[in-house]
Parts: structure tokens; C-alpha cells; sequence
């Protein structure tokens, strides 16, 4: 695999994946709204960037032509399913053969097995109401979203990623298959590294039709369970 596309290259995560995607020896092309063009401009020359709306199919075909991968932040924001309408886009217009990674929260659930802290299951419920009467956010737009990708036949991988900090890289993140698992309790990511790992997931056909739920490697929750850590190879 050669050449990837970044849906959402602007964001923090974006340019992250940006970054390690480069450092990896990918030809990086990029989609972004023409607004944020700018956070992108000390990468003019090493990537090919596309303007538009990530939820715009248009766009997002033009951006993916040709990757054999696609890198793609489900945005939590707004309530117009951006997320959902993003997700489609790249489920119907990448290459038939292309690996599609796509960035969400712990809050997504793949098969209902996953088993939540009290913390978390209220921060959900409150923010959740807050968010929508705001009409700041709609957190079930990225649950539609990754309905629709768990229920594509293609070479998907949704990252499910956990609280994120800022801060150096430790390396790749460990994995579980479901929250509520203990590896996965200190909820704590540097958000560099969950780029690390969507990069990584590219490559690695065992996370195909995966929903992996990570954490940070040096958490404190992963030094007491180590036996209970999957670790990316
Ligand atoms: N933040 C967390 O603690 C956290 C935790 C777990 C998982 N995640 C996941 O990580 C991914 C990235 O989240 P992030 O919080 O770190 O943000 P981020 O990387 O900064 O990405 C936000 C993205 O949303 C776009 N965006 C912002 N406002 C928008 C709007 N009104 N309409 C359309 N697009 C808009 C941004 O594009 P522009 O550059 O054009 O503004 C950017 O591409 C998401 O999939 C999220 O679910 C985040």
C-alpha cells in the first residue's frame, strides 16, 4: 500500500495522521474543508490536499481515487449526521479493495458487550442531552455511522478511541475488543498515538472488521493486566 487519503486532515487527529502517515513512507492526499486549508500549509509539497465538505460524496470521491486506504475522522460535531453522511461517502466511493479506518469514541458499541463505567455512562447521558439541546452535537450521529460501516462487507476497522491528552508519543496504543475490559480502565490515550494506530491499522489485516477499543501502552491499567493486553504488531 502506497498512497492513502485523509478524510478530515485539518483536525487535530488529522494532522497527526498526517504526520506518522509521512513519516511512513505514504503518499498522503487529504480532504478538508476550504476554511481549515490553512492549518495545512507547512505541508505544502509533501501531500495532495482536496477542499470540501467531508460529508460531500463529490468531494470525498475525488479525494480517495486511487488510495488503497482511507484514514477518516467521523466528526462528533453538529447535528446534521455529518458523521453518517462522511462514512457513507467513503463506504460507496473508495476502491473496492481499499482499507478504511475510521476514528470514533468509546461510546460506540459494536456488538452491545461492551460494559461502561458509571462515570462514563453519565457523562454520556448528560452530555448527550446537553449537546443535542444545544444543537452542539448529536451523539448518535456516529452511532448511525458505524451501524452503516459494521454492516459493510468492506476492509473496514472503526478505532475506538478512549479519553486523549495531549503530549509525546509512547508508542502504540494496546487494544481490547470490548470497554469494560480491566486493560483498558485508566481511559487515557495521547491523541498522537491514536493516530499511530490508525496509521498502523492500514497494514494489519487482523484488525479487519474489528472495532478495537484503545489505551494508551504506559497506562497504568496495562501495567496491572498485561496478560490482558492485544498488542499491535
Ligand atoms: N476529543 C476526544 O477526547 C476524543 C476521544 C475519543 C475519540 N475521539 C474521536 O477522535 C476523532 C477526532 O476528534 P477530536 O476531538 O480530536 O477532534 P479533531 O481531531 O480536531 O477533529 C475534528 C474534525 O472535525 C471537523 N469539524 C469541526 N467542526 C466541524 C463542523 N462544524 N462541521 C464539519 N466538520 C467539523 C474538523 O475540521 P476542520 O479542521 O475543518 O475544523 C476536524 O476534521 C473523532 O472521531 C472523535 O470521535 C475524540
Amino acid at each position: 500500500m502506497k498512497r492513502i487519503c485523509i478524510i478530515g486532515i485539518s483536525g487535530k487527529l488529522g494532522l497527526y495522521m498526517a504526520k506518522h502517515a509521512l513519516a511512513q513512507g505514504y503518499e498522503v492526499t487529504g480532504l478538508c474543508r476550504a476554511q481549515s486549508a490553512h492549518k495545512l500549509d507547512h505541508l505544502k509539497g509533501a501531500i495532495i490536499l482536496f477542499t470540501g465538505n467531508t460529508d460531500d460524496p463529490d468531494a470525498v470521491a475525488r479525494a480517495v481515487a486511487g488510495c488503497d486506504g482511507v484514514l477518516c475522522v467521523l466528526v462528533p460535531w453538529g447535528v446534521e449526521g455529518y458523521a453518517t453522511k462522511t462514512a457513507q461517502a467513503v463506504l460507496d466511493t473508495a476502491d473496492p479493495d481499499a482499507r478504511l479506518v475510521f476514528s470514533c469514541g468509546w461510546h460506540i458499541s459494536r456488538d452491545g458487550k461492551d460494559r461502561y463505567p458509571l462515570k462514563l455512562r453519565v457523562f454520556v447521558a448528560l452530555f448527550g442531552k446537553l449537546a443535542l439541546w444545544a444543537r452542539f452535537a448529536d451523539l448518535r450521529d456516529q452511532v448511525e455511522a458505524t451501524r452503516r460501516i459494521f454492516a459493510s462487507n468492506r476492509r473496514w476497522t472503526v478505532v475506538r478511541g478512549s479519553n486523549l491528552e495531549e503530549g509525546e508519543s509512547e508508542g502504540l496504543p494496546i487494544w481490547a475488543r470490548h470497554v469494560g475490559d480491566p486493560v483498558l480502565a485508566s481511559n487515557l490515550t495521547r491523541r498522537t498515538d491514536f493516530a499511530l494506530f490508525m496509521v498502523h491499522a492500514l497494514s494489519d489485516d487482523r484488525l479487519i472488521q474489528e472495532a478495537p477499543a484503545i489505551v494508551g501502552r504506559n497506562a497504568a491499567s496495562v501495567r496491572s493486566n498485561p496478560e490482558r493486553a492485544l498488542v499491535p504488531q
